[in-house]
């Protein structure tokens, strides 16, 4: 498929998605977000594809929020529309991926960028990026799930201090208060985002997105997390996977998955 913001590219089983806006700092407008939501959908459904890669275009940003621009003159309802499609279309959808997303985030990424960095299952910085959910400073707040996802990543305290002083961390600070994996020089960051992803992908692809439904699912209000693991865990039994995984065992080889 042609995109006009993204680029999209597959390469031994990893697809690198790249936002490329860079003279906006990647920020995300509709167009992007339709775009970001077209390609994770198609990426679900191709075979060649096991791990998904997400960064942003240059060394200055990953993301650097919603488009300003597009919502500055939005009333309450376009304000609700706007964060439920959002969330729905790409947040959520991403965070429910079968496939784990790992962003690698090469420089800003804030309010919106954080925010779907923070989506993704696993997240790498260079160590020049900067984090942070600067909404207050707009008379906002975060609205594509920077309430709920920081202080699960990061806890209560530092997720309030971070929202109410809309103030940035560097990337040593996001390792130190577990927002970020790993930190990496921006030469190293694609080269490390691929080769956890190289990690991923030796294991059981069946296993590995039933195992991202159960950990989602202790984040998710009303569901009993533990039910949910039981359910997954007793279906990976009836699985081509479970048979290739235990006879490798069994007989002192490595699974092929
Ligand atoms: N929306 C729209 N345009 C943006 C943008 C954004 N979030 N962030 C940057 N840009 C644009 C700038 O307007 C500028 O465009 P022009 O050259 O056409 O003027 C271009 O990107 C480059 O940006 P700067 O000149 O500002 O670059 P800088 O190096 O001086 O500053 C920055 C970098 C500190 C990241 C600064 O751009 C900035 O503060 N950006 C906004 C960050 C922000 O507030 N994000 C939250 C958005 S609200 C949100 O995300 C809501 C939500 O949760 C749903």
């Amino acid at each position: 498929m042609k995109y006009k913001n993204l680029l999209v590219t597959v390469k031994q089983k990893i697809a690198l998605v790249t936002i490329n806006r860079p003279k906006k700092l990647n920020a995300l407008n509709k167009q992007t977000l339709t775009e970001l939501h077209w390609a994770f959908a198609a990426l679900q459904d191709d075979d060649a594809v096991r791990v998904i890669v997400l960064t942003g275009s240059g060394e200055k940003a990953f993301v650097a929020g919603a488009d300003i621009s597009e919502f500055h003159t939005f009333d309450s309802q376009q304000g609700y529309d706007l964060a439920k499609e959002g969330q729905e279309l790409v947040f959520d959808f991403l965070e429910q991926s079968k496939k784990p997303v790992i962003a690698a985030i090469n420089g800003y990424a804030l309010g919106g960028g954080l925010e779907l960095a923070m989506s993704c299952h696993i997240r790498v910085a260079s160590d020049h990026a900067k984090m942070g959910l600067p909404e207050t400073t707009l008379g906002l707040i975060p609205g594509y799930g920077g309430t709920q996802r920081l202080p699960q990543l990061v806890g209560k305290g530092i997720a309030y201090e971070m929202i109410l002083t809309a103030g940035m961390i560097d990337a040593n600070r996001a390792l130190e208060v577990g927002l970020v994996n790993h930190v990496t020089s921006s030469d190293q960051l694609l080269n490390l985002s691929f080769s956890i992803a190289e990690k991923v992908i030796k294991n059981s692809p069946n296993a590995i997105s039933k195992a991202i439904a159960a950990v989602r699912a202790g984040f998710s209000q009303g569901v009993d997390g533990y039910k949910v693991e039981m359910e997954a865990f007793s279906s990976c039994f009836d699985s081509d996977d479970f048979i290739t995984g235990t006879k490798a065992f069994l007989s002192k080889k490595t699974p092929k998955f």
